[in-house]
């Protein structure tokens, strides 16, 4: 389930094994993948550049990173990325020498890119071209994941419903939930529309527990114009020399960092958050990304997809002040596994942003992302294997239900907004108790409407991505209220302190409602 990196890594591997099938919402291409642009995090320079990649990610991660998973990472991924570029993947080089970029909270430039600002549509074209060239590999595109199938606590197969409305049960000896994050849980976001969580919370749904959901990542620089999306402003911007600066132009990244604009990602969220509050409740004020001094780098060439963006907004970095604000991209959390992507249901597996190995504890170190869908989607295509279960029979798919009329689909959207914009007021980067709480009763009236809708229609597309919504945003909101402490991209107003005695530990969540802290 899921057409990223992490999915098309473990399709790969287990194609020759059997049947594989793809299945993803939209083309191949539309995934968060394909929208990342700084690039892929990787040490290819021996035992001491795995050692400082390792430093960095457990720092980063601000004492919550499980340190087994991170040294997987690290260690594994070099391999991964050379495989990668074998199968066809072209990173930028000068003079065959790849060419490697800095981003926050990373102690020396690692980070490869592609086209520019363009890698993860690199990885995603490379990895799908790789993939299609097997004959053990199908995919299902324009198709919708509507439930897993389970027989005695195991994951036998899934419903699919295709844009056409047909609906079809598949039999899986495994499923691997790679469907990605859940970044339209808020109103403000990076990430493109399919990325509602249906993964997440369908394993939820199927008694997986899922993990640390409590930390979804807010990237600072999202470009803030009225009537324009939340589009990405790469962290390569700063890793090539960009400054913040307020509403008075001061550069403010000192008083909060000693990295200044290369801190960790939610230190930077926080800042900009901070300086853009007005002196009283609900004005805003504008922070900016200013490359205007930065000379010797073709800004134009070297972020062309960025530049091209800007131009329809009559803005260029080497010209303009380009107004930025934080808007959520990345959720560290997700359905537990171990390292080798097992969940906690038999047949049921889960890697990349979909999953939490703990690998990026409360803060993920920039460009781990892509690396960590390469590695454990691997690993999880080789547990899958390794485990050896046998299909049984799945049935057949369910009666098709009724379909909505047009005023329950604008009702339904409606509902969507509602829950978006109440995460984002009440559970976005700086909450407490009360804002949470609000959350809540925003979120079980929301889920109440997608209930009532959903009695009286089969399951759609937007209906499984609206009960998908609902269980992400309760989760986040029942981890968040839990964890009484400030930590990575956690932070509480009324606990801002790291409280490691109680809270050196990753949160658990079961669809129950249930949170307990776990060391692992
Ligand atoms: C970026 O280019 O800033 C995003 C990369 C990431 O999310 O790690």
């Amino acid at each position: 389930m899921g057409a990223g990196v992490a999915g098309l890594r473990a399709a790969v591997e287990l194609a020759g094994h059997g049947q594989v099938l793809v299945v993803t919402k939209e083309a191949v291409a539309e995934s968060n993948t394909h929208y990342a642009q700084g690039g892929i995090a990787v040490a290819m320079e021996g035992d001491k550049d795995i050692a400082l990649h390792l430093k960095d990610t457990l720092s980063a991660g601000d004492g919550l990173v499980y340190q087994k998973a991170a040294e997987v990472l690290v260690a594994e991924g070099p391999q991964r990325v050379h495989e990668l570029m074998e199968w066809g993947a072209r990173f930028d080089r000068e003079e065959g020498r790849l060419l490697r970029t800095r981003e926050g909270a990373h102690s020396l430039p690692r980070i490869l890119h592609a086209n520019g600002d363009a890698t993860g549509a690199e990885i995603s074209r490379s990895l799908a071209a790789f993939a299609r060239a097997h004959r053990g590999i199908a995919f299902a595109e324009w198709t919708t994941v509507t439930a897993l199938v389970t027989e005695g606590g195991g994951v036998i197969g899934a419903d699919l419903l295709d844009r056409e409305g047909r609906r079809s049960r598949v039999s899986a000896r495994a499923v691997l939930v790679a469907a990605g994050g859940a970044g339209q849980v808020y109103s403000d976001t990076t990430n493109p529309e399919v990325a509602t969580g249906d993964g997440i919370a369908l394993a939820a749904q199927a008694g997986a527990v899922l993990a640390d959901m409590e930390f979804y990542q807010f990237h600072p620089t999202a470009l803030s114009l009225a009537g324009a999306p939340r589009f990405l402003l790469s962290e390569a911007l700063r890793g090539e020399g960009a400054y913040l600066r307020n509403d008075r132009g001061e550069r403010f990244m000192e008083r909060y960092h000693p990295l200044l604009e290369l801190a960790p990602r939610d230190v930077v969220a926080r800042a900009i958050t901070r300086e853009g509050m007005g002196a009283h409740p609900g004005e805003s004020r504008v922070v900016h990304l200013d490359m205007r001094h930065v000379k010797g780098v073709d800004l134009r060439q070297r972020f062309p997809g960025i530049s091209a963006v800007l131009d329809r907004y009559g803005l260029a970095l080497d010209r303009d002040l380009i107004p930025v604000r934080p808007a959520a991209h990345y959720l560290m959390g997700g359905v537990r596994t171990d390292l080798d992507g097992r969940t906690t249901v038999r047949g049921l597996y889960a890697a990349g942003e979909a999953a939490c190995t703990g690998v990026h504890g409360a803060n993920r170190l920039a460009s781990n992302s892509l690396l960590e869908g390469l590695v454990f989607g691997a690993r999880a295509a080789k547990a899958i294997l390794a485990d050896g279960l046998s299909a049984a029979a799945a049935g057949q798919a369910p009666a098709v239900g009724g379909a909505l009329s047009a005023s329950e689909e604008q009702r339904l959207e409606a509902t969507i907004q509602r829950l978006q914009q109440g995460m984002w007021t009440f559970a976005g980067l700086l909450r407490e108790e009360a804002t949470l709480q609000e959350g809540q009763c925003v979120q079980a009236e929301c889920a109440a409407q997608v209930v009532e809708l959903r009695s009286h229609a089969g399951a759609s597309r937007r209906l499984v991505e609206a009960e998908a919504l609902c269980v992400v945003a309760r989760s986040i909101l029942e981890a968040a209220l839990a964890r009484t402490e400030s930590r990575g991209a956690h932070f509480r107003n009324d606990f801002p302190e790291r409280d490691d005695a109680r809270f050196r530990k990753h949160s658990v969540w079961t669809s129950d409602g249930r949170v307990t802290f776990e060391s692992w």
